[in-house]
């Protein structure tokens, strides 16, 4: 099976975070593209927006003036949705709200021939749901792209159960043919990617809202120890927190309102004050010109060892014993349980359990506990954690 030609129309609707990263996309790759937005000043903006990042391609040397020129030329601003009536593949990014993409796909029949694909960039919500309202269901199909969508390789392609199987192969070969990879996913709510990514942020919000750290540091954590390109707030301050927020309430009522599911109300709270992140200039950050970027909370400690002893076999941080001895630290190594002692300070790798709970269990005196880490030796930063019952001098030694 093919993808789609070039001399293809492509029609996207939606000029927001995604459906601009997808025009771009469609005419890099040679095609026309017809964008359409309810709101007109939303196309200028994003074009704008799209604009000064082909400039930066241009200055990187990674695309040539003329291709950046051509790309641009390629995508015309529609001011009324009849105008897709041409299009081979109308990609629909508008809000995530099933009544309204519904209405849309509805009224797009009205406008399309029947071999249009239709396809939804949903990030969670029913392809199944959608097409159920239309004549010709077999023709819908999602195409879930991922932001920022000219640099994520990753396309969901999903099938509902009457998506066509020429729809839905079409479609995965024209995102091939346009450099993604193709991941065919069932109708299942949040799909694959955006069903095990909420866990990743609610744990995140559920620690925010515990004041567990801020959400400068908790970012900070998950790139520096963990080796993420982004931290879940600033992730979600990309995303989008409205668009994030309501992937969660579909996700959530979609499994019978599953508590793993469930939404943040902090979340809640910022989407009601319009605080949406990098699209409205404030979310879990401030965006702007002049704005200072919050920084990370680190610990700080006049503390200086000289030795340390380990006990026993310190598991996936073993790496720290070289890591010591590369310092020109004195490590002396003893049978045990896993533990490293810095003077006063008992440190141990956590298992679970709050440091509080296993200095009891265990009867340590001065335990600190130390976090995960995808790499002991050249990740730059570490959560540690000291029990109630520790000592200030204690924690000062781990730190
Ligand atoms: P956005 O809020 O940045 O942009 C949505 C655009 O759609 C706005 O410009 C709005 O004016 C327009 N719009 C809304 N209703 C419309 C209608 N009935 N007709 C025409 N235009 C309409 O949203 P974003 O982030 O681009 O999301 C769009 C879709 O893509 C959603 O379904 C979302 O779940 C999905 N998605 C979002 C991702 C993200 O990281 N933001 C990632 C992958 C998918």
């Amino acid at each position: 099976m093919a993808g789609l030609a070039s001399t293809n129309i492509i029609g996207v609707i939606g000029a927001g975070t995604m459906g601009i990263g997808v025009a771009q996309i469609a005419a890099t790759y040679g095609h026309q593209v017809k964008l359409f937005d309810q709101n007109a000043e939303a196309i200028e903006r994003s074009l704008e927006q799209m604009k000064k990042g082909l400039d930066k391609l241009v200055s990187r040397e990674r695309i040539s003036t003329e291709e950046s020129c051509e790309i641009i030329d390629r995508i015309s601003s529609c001011s009324q949705l009849e105008e897709l009536c041409n299009c081979s593949l109308i990609v629909e990014a508008i809000v995530e709200n099933l009544e309204v993409k519904q209405s849309l796909f509805k009224q797009l029949e009205s406008i399309c021939n029947n071999k249009t694909i239709l396809a939804t960039n949903t990030s969670s919500i029913s392809i199944t749901a959608i097409g159920a309202v239309l004549k010709h269901p077999e023709r819908l199909v999602g195409m879930h792209f991922f932001n920022p969508a000219p640099i994520m390789k990753l396309v969901e392609i999903i099938s509902g159960k009457m998506t066509s199987i020429i729809t839905a192969e079409t479609t995965a070969d024209t995102a091939l043919a346009w450099g993604k990879k193709v991941v065919q996913a069932k109708s299942t709510p949040g799909f694959i990617v955006n069903r095990v990514a909420r866990s990743f942020y609610a744990e995140s919000l559920r620690l925010l809202e515990e004041s567990a750290g801020s959400a400068a540091s908790l970012d900070a954590i998950i790139r520096e120890a963990a080796s993420f390109r982004m931290g879940p707030f600033e992730l979600m301050d990309l995303i989008g927190l409205d668009v994030n927020y309501s992937v969660t309430q579909t996700v959530y009522e979609s499994f019978y309102q599953d508590k793993r599911f469930t939404p943040s109300t902090l979340q809640k709270e910022l989407v009601d004050g319009g605080l949406l992140g990098r699209k409205s200039g404030q979310g879990f950050y401030q965006y702007g010109d002049n704005v200072q970027r919050s920084e990370p909370d680190s610990a700080t400690s006049s503390f200086a060892p000289t030795s340390i002893v380990i006990e026993g076999d310190l598991g996936v941080a073993k790496s720290l014993l070289k890591l010591a001895v590369s310092q020109g630290l004195d490590v002396t190594e003893k049978r045990g349980e896993g533990l490293i002692k810095i003077a006063e300070a008992t440190l141990a790798l956590t298992d679970g359990r709050t440091a509080t709970k296993r200095a009891k269990e265990e009867g340590i005196e001065n335990l600190i506990l130390f976090d995960l880490m995808h790499d002991y030796k050249h990740n730059t930063r570490i959560a540690i954690a000291p029990a109630i019952q520790a000592s200030a001098a204690a924690l000062d030694q781990a730190i």
